[in-house]
Order: structure tokens, then sequence, then C-alpha cells
């Protein structure tokens, strides 16, 4: 089975998780992709999305499904989410799409985060996917110095803008053996706006899609 055939299955099993007449929480990527598509075939009508992209918002626009500022909402039920690496805490590495702001901010604002993957995503430790970092253009020097200083190898994602107009490090060779205590160290930097880790607001529910089904986590 390939891998797109995988996130497809993690995505339907998570459409089983959405309440009808709910606000959820829509995240990005191809894996959500899936799961906005899904959603829509389905016959669970909710009352509205928060999207932690514009592409996202459009493709729930697209299927007719309301799409609501996050301003707007003081809670969400459910926040759905792939991720690009996840380990057995169902602590992340997020961003290879580069929407890890708006992500980390849908998520906090949700009761539960529900993770979705394909089985290539599992990992015994983060690292090997370099951990994007969204800085503020002006300090993309600084910041880059930092990250150094810590050990990590940082590339300027080229050509790639934010939806919030920042920039992307990527960053290699980090030790992520301390995801919590990184994740705040790395906030910790002048001009970072978000680092991809996520790992003090972990997944709640992680549902992997394998050849021989959809496998749970909690
Ligand atoms: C987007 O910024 C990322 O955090 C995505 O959640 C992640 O890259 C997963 O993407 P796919 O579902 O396309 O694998």
């Amino acid at each position: 089975m390939s891998a797109d055939a995988q996130k497809r299955l993690a995505a339907e099993a998570a459409v089983e998780k959405v309440e009808a007449g709910t606000i959820i929480g829509v995240g990005s990527g191809s894996t959500v992709n899936h799961f906005i598509d899904a959603l829509a075939a389905s016959d669970i009508e909710i009352e509205a999305a928060v999207a932690a992209s514009e592409a996202s918002a459009e493709r729930l626009r697209g299927h007719g499904i309301e799409v609501r500022d996050a301003n707007s909402v003081s809670e969400l039920a459910i926040y759905v989410d792939g991720a690009d690496e996840i380990n057995r805490h169902l602590q992340m590495i997020k961003g290879g799409g580069g929407a890890l702001t708006r992500e980390k901010i849908v998520a906090a604002i949700a009761d539960r985060f529900i993770c979705i993957v394909d089985a290539s995503k599992q990992v015994t430790a983060l690292g090997d996917f370099p951990l994007p970092v969204e800085v503020i253009p002006m300090a993309r020097s600084h910041v880059a110095r930092q990250l150094v200083r810590l050990g990590g190898r940082p590339e300027l994602r080229e050509g790639f803008a934010t939806d919030n107009g920042n920039v992307i490090l990527d960053v290699r060779a980090l030790d992520l053996s301390e995801p919590i205590h990184r994740e705040q160290q790395l906030n910790d930097i002048a001009g970072v706006v978000t680092n991809g880790l996520f790992a003090l607001r972990p997944a709640d529910e992680l549902l992997v899609g394998t050849d021989t089904g959809v496998q749970r986590f909690t």
C-alpha cells in the first residue's frame, strides 16, 4: 500500500471522531487534505472549522464548509492534523509545509489533538527530519547563529514565506532527545516566532494508517 493510501486510511478514521454540530480545528498537508475530503463526503455536518493554513481554508470552503477566524472561537472540540515525525510520547516535529505557527495556535485552542499519519512518520527518536523554525525576517542571521551555538545546522528555506510573512530555517543535527526543554529553549531566542517541536502540547491520540489497517495510540 502506498504512503498516500495509508494517509487516506488514517484520515478516514479521524472523520469518525468528529461530532456533528461542533466546530473543529483543521491542520494542513496532504493527510489533512484527505481528512477534509473524507469529512465532506461523510454525512457528518459540522458547524464550522478553523483552518491552520490558507490552503486548508480554501479546500474546506470548496466543499461548502464554513471557515471561521481563530479569534471568533474560544474552544474547539478537536484538532486534526498530520506530522512530519511522531514518537511514542506523541511528541512531534511539524512544519514541513511551513504552517507550524498557525498549527500550534489552533492546536492550543482545541480540547483534543488527533494526529493522523502514514506509517513512515512513526520514529523512535525525533530529529531525522530537519526541524522547521519560523523566524521574523530581520532576525534570520541572529537566530541562525544561536542555532549553530546549540549544535544545529540551519538552512534557509529558499524562496518560501509563511502565511504570516516570515521565513523558515530548517535545522539539522540538533539534539532533540529532550524535546520539551528544546522547544522552550528555541522559543526563547529573540526573533523566533515558533519552532516545529510539538512536545509541550503533544497529540492526545494518534491514528496511523498501515498496510493492515489503522493503529491507534493514546
Ligand atoms: C505542515 O506545516 C506540517 O506540519 C504537516 O502537518 C506535515 O508536514 C504533514 O504533512 P503531510 O500530511 O503532507 O505528510
